[in-house]
């Protein structure tokens, strides 16, 4: 944004973040098992939760690990992200889910960029075309979760896997993968929304004739509640599908979910959203810094894309994310909380799974966020 003067206190706070930040995976990488990934950690017991390379969030770990090696120039961080990568890389024929994108994406996307590799690159392709087997053309969408036949579930969380296929269209020339992206938004622009412009969390498709069977939560509060996690996937997703294909109508989808976001009265001061704008108990409900670091970097990369003073609205929330985030109630005190750097997550309320504790997207996308921000300096 021109004219935009970023926090010279908050740019220092960033440097020192980041610093403490590759402290803090050199302390988890040691505690990580071969051939594992980080899920969570329980700081009251001390113990930690590990994955297999399918569960969705393992592209975070290696992702998390290149950014800081990017922001900080720690090779030994580099050399983590390159020992785990080929244990990823089998996902790539993964048809059995639709995280993809978050997976292959968030780290060999990430790894590519840093050093273009023909490797790489057919580690993406393939991760794309296994990704578009999941896409139903009756529905218009990529499948989210496998359940019934007679069920076609999609989340809103889907929107982020949509960068991959993009990608894929840019480096092989194949539009196929750029049409399934484009379809599928249209789709969610469609029937995920409600009039105020909060979404649901699960649409059920009729496989068969594409009608909408049915709207409703998974990880929300309620069927009706605007669940703050799935109000991020879209403010995010929508604004990266605008980057990509430089349609308005993304770009507006985007907006209104911003503004939806920054006028609701639930949300905090401290602009750190409850877990579900409608949470039983608010103002004494749980937080999730997850879906504060995913919309800080949302709002920031939004805020190239309007007019000045709703780029300045967006930038002030994202600040105020991000100090937060930063202050001890959030930021894991250096040597603390199992490597990982932000406390108070929520991932799965409803199942009562890794409720209030660190989560590795909520770290990946808190270092995307800062490293945005501070690309706004002159
Ligand atoms: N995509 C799953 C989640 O946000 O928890």
């Amino acid at each position: 944004m021109p004219n935009f003067r970023p926090d010279t206190a908050l740019l220092k706070t960033i440097d020192a973040n980041l610093s403490d930040a590759a402290a803090q995976y050199q302390l988890l990488m040691k505690n990580l098992p071969e051939d594992q990934f980080p899920k969570t950690f329980f700081p009251k017991t001390g113990q930690y939760e590990f994955s297999q390379s399918d569960w969705w969030c393992s592209g975070f770990y290696p992702g998390t690990l290149l950014q800081l090696f990017e922001a900080t120039g720690d090779s030994s961080l580099y050399r983590e992200a390159m020992r785990i990568l080929p244990i990823l890389e089998k996902e790539k024929h993964n048809t059995g889910t639709h995280d993809l994108g978050f997976m292959m994406f968030c780290s060999i996307g990430e790894a590519n960029q840093l050093q273009p590799n023909p490797a790489y690159r057919e580690i993406l392709l393939t991760s794309a075309k296994s990704l578009s087997t999941r896409f139903n053309p009756t529905v218009g969408c990529i499948k989210s979760w496998d359940s019934k036949p007679e069920d076609f579930l999609v989340i809103i969380d889907n929107m982020m896997n949509l960068e991959l296929l993009f990608w894929a269209t840019r480096e092989s020339g194949d539009s196929s993968f750029y049409k399934i992206a484009t379809t599928h938004a249209n789709t969610t622009l469609a029937h995920h929304f409600r009039p105020d412009n909060s979404s649901y969390h699960v649409l059920n498709y009729h496989p068969h004739t594409g009608e909408v069977m049915e709207k409703r939560t998974a990880q929300g509060a309620a069927n009706e509640s605007a669940w703050a996690r799935g109000q991020a996937w879209g403010l995010y997703g929508f604004t990266a599908t605008y980057r990509e294909t430089k349609q308005l109508t993304y770009l507006e989808q985007a907006r209104k979910i911003a503004q939806f976001l920054l006028s609701h009265p639930n949300l905090p001061a401290d602009k750190i959203p409850y877990w579900d704008f409608n949470a039983p108990g608010i103002p004494d409900a749980l937080r999730d810094a997850s879906a504060a670091a995913i919309m800080a970097s949302a709002l920031i990369e939004l805020s190239g894309y309007v007019p000045a003073s709703e780029a300045g609205q967006y930038l002030q929330t994202a600040e105020t994310m991000l100090k937060t985030l930063s202050s001890p109630s959030y930021k894991a005190a250096p040597g603390t909380n199992g490597g990982f750097l932000l406390q108070h997550g929520v991932g799965h309320k409803p199942n009562g799974t890794e409720v209030d504790v660190p989560l590795t997207y909520a770290d990946y996308y808190f270092v995307e966020a800062m490293r945005r921000y501070k690309a706004l300096a002159p």
